[in-house]
């Protein structure tokens, strides 16, 4: 993404210290300290945090593979909930590790049915190069 959008501002963010060390270093190798940086961010528990990203008016939201744990559906939608304006847009690519179904009813029939709307992006819009079959992507909007 940063180097397709050369005049945006990434932040990834992580839960576990060792990966935001890991990212750190990724973002040095490839010099872009001055674009890129990193936040710890613990889905659904720092509101001061959660509403300094969206007060920014985020652009997009990516994720890959992070939807896994179901206990943990309602703080991942809670989180991008929270930190989409209007007009942003989540993205998330995910291996299916057994409950990505559940996750798809959880958003579209749960709590959050009338907050998010999520639609899968087809295999007709991905590259051929990278796509797999058992590998989703998702389009998450706020309503
Ligand atoms: C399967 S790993 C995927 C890591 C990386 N995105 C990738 O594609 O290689 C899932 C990631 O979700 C993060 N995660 C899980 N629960 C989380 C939570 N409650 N808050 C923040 N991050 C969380 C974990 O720290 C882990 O790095």
């Amino acid at each position: 993404m940063a180097q397709v959008f050369q005049n945006s501002e990434i932040i990834l963010t992580e839960m576990s210290e060792g990966s935001l060390r890991l990212m750190g270093e990724t973002i040095k190798h490839n010099n872009m300290c001055s674009r890129v940086k990193t936040e710890n961010l613990n889905w659904g528990e720092d509101a001061g945090k959660m509403y300094k990203f969206r007060e920014m008016k985020l652009d997009f939201i990516i994720g890959s593979d992070i939807i896994y744990i179901e206990q943990a559906f309602q703080l991942l939608a809670e989180t991008i909930l929270q930190l989409s304006s209007q007009d942003t847009k989540t993205i998330i690519a995910n291996a299916d590790h057994g409950n990505l179904s559940k996750f798809e009813e959880f958003i579209r029939s749960g709590p959050y049915s009338q907050k998010l709307l999520l639609q899968e992006i087809g295999k007709e819009w991905q590259h051929e190069l990278f796509q797999a079959d058992d590998i989703k992507i998702y389009l998450i909007q706020p309503i």
